[in-house]
């Protein structure tokens, strides 16, 4: 539709329609729970703009139908919809994907996602997630792209743009983005979710803001809001950070959503001393979208016939709203490129589930592999123990849409490769104990079970798995934490292992076989224990679909592992927030020196730490050259390493560049990454790695808060991780 006729559209509506555009709920069926919940009268309800979280190219053209007909001017509504990191065919969790260090790797997964999701109807994704996190407690790290790297979530942030939205969001297989959360909600406080947000603008600005920018740049169509506080202030209520940050300095001109209720819950926040009032304060710091509360509904237009809001910032939301309608060809075609028989093609597709297989094996991380005990000699005797041996639950917490009915199990897949006679299975052990499950289900009101006899069973469960382990060459350990322990609301004080499984290992090491460890998990872990009792320890996160298959092609050695970690891993609980990018201290840590920035019980570093990740083959580094001790604003300088795979196995490394810069107007990071390159290399093969250096990676908010390269004196360093790299210098004369 012309820009004109969407305007005189704009003209014709009356007030209520407006209001109506600028509402979401969960669905149009007025007996569920959220549209009564939310109280919307019925004429309310034919005005709505859009839908959240319901899909399937039926339903939804079933929906849209009815709704086109008792819309008065017609005007489509959207679906928007949580496709976090797949549709019906599951991928790694997005912290996995990001251990892939590979844009492809995660370019593909989003695309496939969004191709399965938009053929089964949805306009809107609310993805990318690229909150920067530094707190493994909370449970949200698992959606975080980037990690704890703002460098690594800006590439990781336009890669997915990229892949959702194509060139053109109306035209095939591509659906808009909704980048979130906006903003800083990965830095709670304490790592406890939805908790206080409280960071100077530097540090704000420096870390947490360029990964959003970055998905800005890209064209991302929609933002939401966070529901944390930013310096006092809900996000969601916040015109510094929208108005000011958002529209006027980083120029967005798409949609503003809040999170789920997140308007009203600045009541509870204390902000807003009604609905009304919370109505106004986020209207007017510029949210376009209230999803799922009825405060916009019941109080926007109101407020305008009062003069509180202007009409013309009404109008200015619902232009936005149209505006996306139109990009995405909905008023010629309301139900967009979806039909079920286009549907039911894409999601039989054997090509996702390849696609699935070969990216998810990317994903993983080798944390150990004592005296190379993988990949597995195939003719092994092998016992597979463990509570994720048999299990399909391993789709991380956001698979609400996905056909579980194509997973399969490490044991089904490892008996289909080395023949059942060759498998010793046993369960050895739950999760959890039922009461730790309890306490999570109550939290949901969910009933919690009662398990009767749960000492005997455990007992029989370790019995049956000590049994099994004796008569095999080696032991497959396959442990985690349970799905329901990442995600949303999932926030952890302790990130170890639980107990029972802990135990289990311990029982298996007295036989002194050879374990390899398997873990099946949404964040960083306490791993010490596990560690020291495992020969081998695979980090595998919640691999999703494909992930049975994928993980045997690593052990069984047809794929050699390339992840690398994107958060530090801590030594203790205690430890977090743990990053690799921390600023000096006036006490840098010295072994055995009292009165230094140190832990009297741990160590200071990381466990793993940032960047880190082992592979079949022997990666060796050398030669670390710079071709001028000195860089100026025309003419950047070059930083090359000589990398040789010493093995006789081919494999892909990940080469990273960080920067320091020595000294500056304000406290400086010890390191930060300023680039990277995953390489594949023959057996043998020795390749020499370039890097260019930019003024643009030297510069920083400055004492005076602007973005700027300071003269002095710059280390590079270059290695596998951000700990084991070479190092070398140069200067900085600003002319
Ligand atoms: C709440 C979550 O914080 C957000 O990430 C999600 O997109 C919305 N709910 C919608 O389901």
């Amino acid at each position: 539709m012309k820009k004109e006729k969407l305007l005189k559209l704009l003209n014709q509506m009356t007030l209520e329609e407006k209001v109506g555009q600028l509402i979401q709920i969960a669905d149009i069926d007025t007996t569920t729970g959220p549209v009564k919940k939310l109280n919307l009268s019925s004429e309310m309800l034919f005005h709505v703009g859009s839908i959240l979280n319901v899909v399937g190219s039926e339903k939804i053209r079933k929906i849209q139908k009815e709704y086109l007909s008792r819309n008065r001017l017609k005007i489509p509504l959207l679906f928007m919809a949580d496709i976090i990191n797949g549709y019906r065919t599951v991928f790694p969790i997005p912290i996995a994907q990001g251990c892939s260090w590979n844009p492809k790797v995660v370019y593909d997964c989003t695309k496939v996602s969004i191709q399965e999701a938009e053929a089964a109807g949805t306009n809107v994704n609310f993805s990318p997630m690229v909150d920067l996190v530094r707190d493994s407690r909370w449970g949200r790290v698992m959606e975080s792209i980037g990690g704890e790297d703002p460098y690594l979530g800006k590439v990781f942030a336009k890669t997915m743009i990229e892949a959702y939205q194509g060139k053109d969001i109306s035209k095939l297989g591509n659906a808009a983005a909704c980048v979130k959360h906006f903003a800083a909600y990965g830095a709670v406080e304490g790592g406890r979710d939805y908790n206080t947000v409280d960071m100077s603008e530097r540090e704000f600005r420096q870390y947490y803001l360029p990964a959003y920018q970055a998905a800005i740049e890209k064209g991302a169509e929609m933002i939401m809001t966070s529901f944390n506080t930013i310096n006092g202030i809900p996000a969601t209520v916040n015109s510094w950070l929208l108005r000011k940050v958002l529209r006027e300095e980083l120029g967005f001109q798409g949609v503003v959503i809040s999170d789920y209720s997140a308007i009203e819950e600045t009541i509870a926040h204390g902000v807003s001393k009604d609905k009304k009032e919370a109505a106004y304060k986020a209207i007017m710091a510029g949210v376009d979208i209230d999803m799922m509360s009825n405060v916009y509904a019941n109080h926007l237009k109101e407020l305008v016939e009062e003069g509180k809001v202007p009409e013309r910032i009404l109008d200015e939301s619902v232009w936005r709203v149209l505006t996306l309608k139109n990009k995405l060809g909905l008023f010629e075609n309301p139900y967009g490129n979806s039909n079920k028989e286009r549907e039911m093609k894409i999601l039989k597709s054997k090509k996702n589930l390849q696609i699935a297989r070969e990216t998810t094996s990317e994903t993983f991380v080798l944390l150990k592999n004592e005296k190379e005990v993988l990949p597995l000699k195939k003719n092994n005797k092998i016992a597979l123990i463990g509570p994720y041996a048999d299990n399909i639950a391993i789709l991380g917490s956001w698979s609400m849409f996905s056909d579980k009915s194509k997973i399969l199990t490490l044991k089904e897949v490892l008996e289909s490769r080395i023949g059942c006679e060759n498998v010793l299975y046993a369960k050895g052990s739950e999760i959890l104990k039922q009461k730790e499950i309890n306490e999570i289900l109550e939290a949901e009101g969910i009933d919690s079970i009662q398990m009767e006899n749960e000492e005997a069973k455990e007992k029989e469960y370790l019995k049956e798995a000590v049994e099994k382990a004796k008569q095999a060459d080696i032991i497959i350990l396959a442990i985690g934490e349970h799905y329901r322990q990442s995600g949303e609301a999932c926030s952890r004080a302790n990130i170890e292992i639980s107990e029972i499984q802990r135990n289990l290992l311990k029982e298996l090491t007295k036989l002194n076989k050879k374990i390899i460890t398997i873990l099946f998990n949404g964040r960083p872990l306490v791993l010490k224990e596990v560690e020291e009792k495992s020969d081998a320890l695979l980090e595998v996160w919640f691999p999703g679909t494909e992930g049975a298959n994928a993980i045997l092609d690593v052990i069984l050695g047809d794929v050699n592992p390339s992840g690398k970690l994107t958060m530090s891993f801590p030594q203790a609980t205690g430890q977090c927030p743990i990053y690799y990018n921390h600023y000096n201290t006036g006490r840098p840590h010295i072994n055995n020196v009292r009165y230094v920035s140190r832990y009297q019980d741990i160590p200071t570093e990381s466990y793993y730490p940032f960047g880190y990740g082992l592979s079949y083959s022997k990666f060796e580094y050398s030669d670390l050259k710079i071709s001028s001790n000195h860089i100026k604003e025309d003419l950047p300088i070059t930083v090359s390493i000589s990398v040789k795979n010493n093995s006789k196995i081919a494999g892909k490394e990940v080469i990273q560049l960080y920067i320091q810069d020595l000294v500056g107007s304000c406290v400086r990071p010890v390191k930060e990454l300023k680039g990277f390159k995953k390489e594949y290399f023959e057996p043998w093969e020795e390749k020499e790695i370039t890097f260019q250096i930019t003024i643009d990676m030297l510069k920083f908010w400055n004492e005076k808060l602007e973005y700027k390269a300071e003269s002095g004196e710059f280390k590079v360093f270059v290695g596998p991780n951000s700990k084991d790299t070479k190092e070398c210098r140069f200067e900085f004369i600003n002319s």
